[in-house]
C-alpha cells in the first residue's frame, strides 16, 4: 500500500471562547488514500469545516497529529504552513471566493503570484491550461459578475488546480447551485480525480453528490462513525 496522502492521529480541537472550552473534534483518526475521491457528511455543527481546515493546514489543532503529503503540519511554523499550502494544496469553498474586481484569468492567476521563480509567461500558460482543464475556454476576461454560479465555481476550481496541487479539499461545492449546474461541478471533480489523479475530499450535504465519491464517511457530534 502507498503512504497515505494524509493522516490523521487522535486529532482534537476545540475552540475558545474566553475560558470556556467548546469541544468540536475529538479522537479523530483519519487515513486518505492518495487518487481517492471521499465524501465527508454529517448534521450541521458536527464539525465537517474544521476538520477540513485542519487537514488544510489553515487551521491548528488542539491536540493530535496531521500528516498530509509527507509534511508534518504541526512542525512547520506559520510562513513554511502558507508556502506548503500554496504548493501542496486547493480549495473550494461553497461560495466561490472569487475576487470581484478581478478577471477570471486573473483570480485564477492569484496563487501563482506567490512562486517567484515562474514568469508572467509561465504564469500565462499555466492559466491557460486551468482555464480550459475547468471547462471555461473563452472566458478569461469575464469578471465573477459576468458568469453564472456554475461558471463561478469552475473559475474558482481552475484557481484551485493552477498549482498542480496532489490534494483538492471542497467545502460544499455544489450547495449553492441548481441540480444540473452541481451535475456540471461534480462531473469536473470526477474528472479531475480520474484522469488528472487528484485525490479530492468533499463536504457535501447532498447525498447525489456522496454518491460520485468512492468513500463516504460521516461525521457526528465531533466524531467519525
Ligand atoms: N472560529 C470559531 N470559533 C468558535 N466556534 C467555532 C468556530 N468555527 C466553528 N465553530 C463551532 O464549531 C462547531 C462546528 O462547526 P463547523 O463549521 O466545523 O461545522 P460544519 O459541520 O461544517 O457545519 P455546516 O454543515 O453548518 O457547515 C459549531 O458549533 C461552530 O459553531
Ligand atoms: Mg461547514
Amino acid at each position: 500500500m502507498p503512504e497515505p496522502i494524509v493522516t490523521l492521529v487522535d486529532v482534537a480541537k476545540s475552540y475558545y471562547k474566553g475560558s470556556l472550552e467548546i469541544p468540536v473534534l475529538d479522537g479523530i483518526d483519519l487515513e486518505i488514500q492518495p487518487g481517492s475521491f471521499e465524501a465527508l457528511m454529517g448534521p450541521s455543527g458536527s464539525g465537517k469545516s474544521t476538520l477540513l481546515y485542519l487537514m488544510a493546514g489553515l487551521d491548528r489543532p488542539t491536540a493530535g497529529s496531521i500528516r498530509v503529503i509527507g509534511a508534518d503540519l504541526g512542525s512547520l511554523s506559520d510562513a513554511q504552513l502558507s508556502e506548503w499550502r500554496a504548493l501542496n494544496m486547493g480549495f473550494v469553498f461553497q461560495q466561490y471566493n472569487l475576487v470581484p474586481v478581478l478577471t477570471a484569468a486573473e483570480n485564477v492567476e492569484l496563487p501563482l503570484l506567490l512562486r517567484k521563480k515562474l514568469t508572467k509567461a509561465q504564469r500565462a500558460e499555466r492559466v491557460a491550461i486551468a482555464l480550459e482543464a475547468a471547462g471555461l475556454k473563452g472566458r478569461d476576461h469575464h469578471y465573477p459578475r459576468e458568469l453564472s454560479g456554475g461558471q463561478e465555481q469552475r473559475v474558482a476550481i481552475a484557481r484551485a488546480i493552477v498549482g498542480d496541487p496532489k490534494i483538492i479539499i471542497c467545502d460544499e461545492p455544489t450547495g449553492d447551485l441548481d441540480g444540473e449546474s452541481a451535475n456540471a461541478i461534480l462531473d469536473l471533480l470526477g474528472t479531475l480525480n480520474k484522469e488528472f489523479g487528484k485525490s479530492i475530499f468533499m463536504v457535501t450535504h447532498d447525498p447525489d453528490a456522496a454518491d460520485r465519491a468512492t468513500v463516504q464517511r460521516r461525521l457526528k457530534k465531533g466524531r467519525l462513525l
